[in-house]
């Protein structure tokens, strides 16, 4: 099925060379691809040889399914994307990361079955399996589906996972519960024929925590609970913010000036996703194509997409003005740690895992845990951590215990928790660095390096330029890049920091410093060290490093004065432009 104005071409390419984005509306006229499964039935009938090039590039990411790089990146491939291996990875989407241990059992298995025992939960709230072979996809699939889940959705030119607060109807802190829609919002917009063909991806968080654990400004649509008075009594609504993303060109959401009624939120999230649909003009160069770029290139304002939204609707909204929002303050927002529920005698333990890497074996534990101790209810996190809820409060201890056992920790060092890792060169095409083993043993070095340091640190390990690892809402953020070192290219890492989100919520700067991977902790050692020496009273590393020019700070993390180096631009097929778009 097709949604826009000509009939569908053909899916044999031009004559003429089309740029990237030329190619990719191409194959999206030509086909929806999730309503056309049957083919890759066919495929696994016939072997890994029988899945066509545009299944394998383009249409599988519909049904969360990417090419599996070869263990090195970019290295060796064409144009700023490597060789894919005859595996393939997929995403499982978790709409607010509500799991239940029958679903993660499941998952669990596949996991061992398919997945050569190993599992990512990234950092949308979503579950990763890599090495699968195409005989496996339908599998999968049809386990998922009778589980009540799906990778449709979780890649794509589509509304992504609906992220939103773990411990939604469970914090008695929170505004409202408002995974209830977020669901509706995943339920309404996921495989819908009507929103197959977007510019791009399109991802949407829901938030009633006052937390903003789901990141709303680093997401396209978001909405986050507000409350209002109106004739003396009080109103719960959302606050809309529009444009947010990371990538290689980083942008915080815009706050559009609205109240949104809890009515009419999901029509104003529907007009905002109609509005990005029709943008012809972003459709023209795939990196620039997310709904970001109306206001960074199209000289859209706050003002003018509320004025499109109205239009959509067919009413006007009430004003809202920016002090109605109360803005996290510089507190940890990962609910890792022991969370006292609403349910009186109740709590939340979150477990955090270190860069989001578990194995089916640890999946099928907690699954178990789950049902030990509490209810079977699990929540998947945006800091790739896992938590366990309706724990009686007596049996908190021996849960902590149990998990401790499995390597999972509750209580944990800033490094620990504050760590965060993308793919990387292990299984990403795009990756020009390893990232998983290498955040796992930076970490350590940390711990061992500076084993009393308390304050709150976000630790982020990304492979290339595109910030998957989201280093660009770091405090530290690396970016994987290779250097030659001794006369051998190695991985190094550029460095970004006084990235945040909430009260402080800054882009990292581009420091002008990089380091090989194996001298970064040093590095980060001297920084830090200079922070605890030089901070003043109460100040945390964000008003520090805010309070510290870049030369500054990268004499810090140098241990001498050093002239910048430039950040690496992103390769092509990575988030440049391609020639010719
Ligand atoms: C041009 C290509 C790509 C761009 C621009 C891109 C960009 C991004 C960005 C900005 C995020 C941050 C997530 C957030 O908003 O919080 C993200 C998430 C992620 N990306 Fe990529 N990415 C690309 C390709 C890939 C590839 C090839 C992989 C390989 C596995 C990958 C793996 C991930 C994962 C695992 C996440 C975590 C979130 C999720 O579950 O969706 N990305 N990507
Ligand atoms: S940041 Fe780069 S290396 Fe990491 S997953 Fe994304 S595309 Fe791959």
């Amino acid at each position: 099925m097709t949604d826009l104005a000509t009939p569908p071409p053909p899916a044999t390419a031009p004559a003429k060379k089309e740029t990237k984005a030329q190619k990719a509306e191409r194959l999206k006229l030509a086909k929806n691809p999730w309503e056309a499964w049957d083919e890759v039935r066919q495929f696994a009938r016939e072997g890994r040889a029988a899945v066509l090039p545009e299944w394998a590039e383009f249409y599988f990411k519909w049904w969360g399914v990417y090419g599996q790089g070869y263990g090195a990146g970019v290295t060796g491939g064409k144009d700023g994307v490597g060789k894919a291996t005859e595996y393939f990875m997929m995403r499982i989407g978790l709409p607010n990361g509500l799991l239940t241990s029958r679903q993660l059992r499941v998952i669990g298995d596949l996991t061992k079955k398919c997945a050569r025992n190993l599992a990512d939960i990234t950092t949308r709230q979503n579950i990763q399996l890599h090495w699968l072979t195409i005989e496996a996809l339908p599998e999968i699939v049809d386990a998922l589906t009778e589980i009540g889940l799906s990778p449709k959705g979780a890649c794509g030119d589509v509304v992504r996972n609906v992220t939103g607060c773990p411990l939604a109807g469970l914090d008695g802190h929170e505004i409202i519960d408002a995974s209830p829609l977020a669901l509706q919002i995943a339920h309404g917009f996921t495989a819908n024929p009507e929103f197959y063909n977007l510019p791009r991806k399109h991802k949407i968080t829901v938030s009633g925590c006052p937390l903003w654990c789901s990141y709303p400004e680093i997401n396209d649509v978001a909405l986050t609970a507000i409350k209002r008075e109106v004739n003396g009594l009080e109103e719960i609504g959302y606050t809309l913010r529009v444009g947010g993303g990371l990538s290689t060109e980083p942008h915080l959401g815009v706050r559009i000036p609205a109240f949104i009624p809890q009515d009419k939120a999901y029509a104003v999230v529907e007009a905002v996703l109609r509005i990005f649909k029709e943008q012809i003009e972003l459709r023209e160069n795939r990196t620039r194509a997310r709904i970001k770029y109306l206001f960074m290139r199209h000289g859209w304002t706050a003002e003018t997409m509320l004025e499109a939204i109205e239009a959509k609707l067919g009413y006007k909204l009430d004003p809202s003005p920016v002090d109605e929002d109360v803005v996290p303050d510089d507190v940890y927002r990962d609910h890792v740690g022991i969370t006292p529920q609403l349910q009186p005698g109740l709590s939340a333990v979150g477990a955090s895992v270190l860069r989001g890497r578990l194995s089916g074996d640890q999946l099928i534990q907690l699954a178990d845990l789950a049902e030990q101790f509490g209810d079977g209810q699990l929540r998947a996190t945006i800091m790739q951590n896992i938590i366990l809820v309706n724990v009686p409060n007596a049996r908190t201890r021996d849960l902590i215990h149990a998990l401790g056992e499995m390597g999972l920790r509750v209580d944990c060092t800033p490094f620990w928790r504050g760590a965060i890792a993308c793919t990387g060169t292990e299984f990403c095409k795009l990756a020009i660095a390893e990232t998983k083993a290498f955040s796992k043993w930076l970490v350590s070095e940390m711990e061992d390096r500076m084993p009393g340091f308390d304050q709150q640190i976000k630790l982020h390990v990304t492979g290339c330029t595109n910030s998957c690892g989201q280093s660009w809402i770091a405090d530290i953020g690396l970016e994987g890049k290779k250097i030659k070192k001794d006369g051998a290219m190695v991985d190094a890492f550029y460095f970004c920091v006084g990235g945040a989100v909430g009260k402080y919520a800054a882009i990292a700067r581009q420091i002008g410093y990089r380091a090989a991977a194996e001298d970064c902790p040093e590095a980060i050692e001297r920084l830090l060290r200079a922070y605890l020496a030089g901070r003043q009273p109460g100040e945390d590393l964000r008003a520090y490093f805010a309070r510290h020019d870049d030369e500054s700070l990268r004499a810090q993390l140098a241990g001498t004065a050093l002239p910048a180096v430039e950040r690496d631009p992103a390769p092509v097929g990575a988030g440049r432009f391609a020639p010719g778009e």
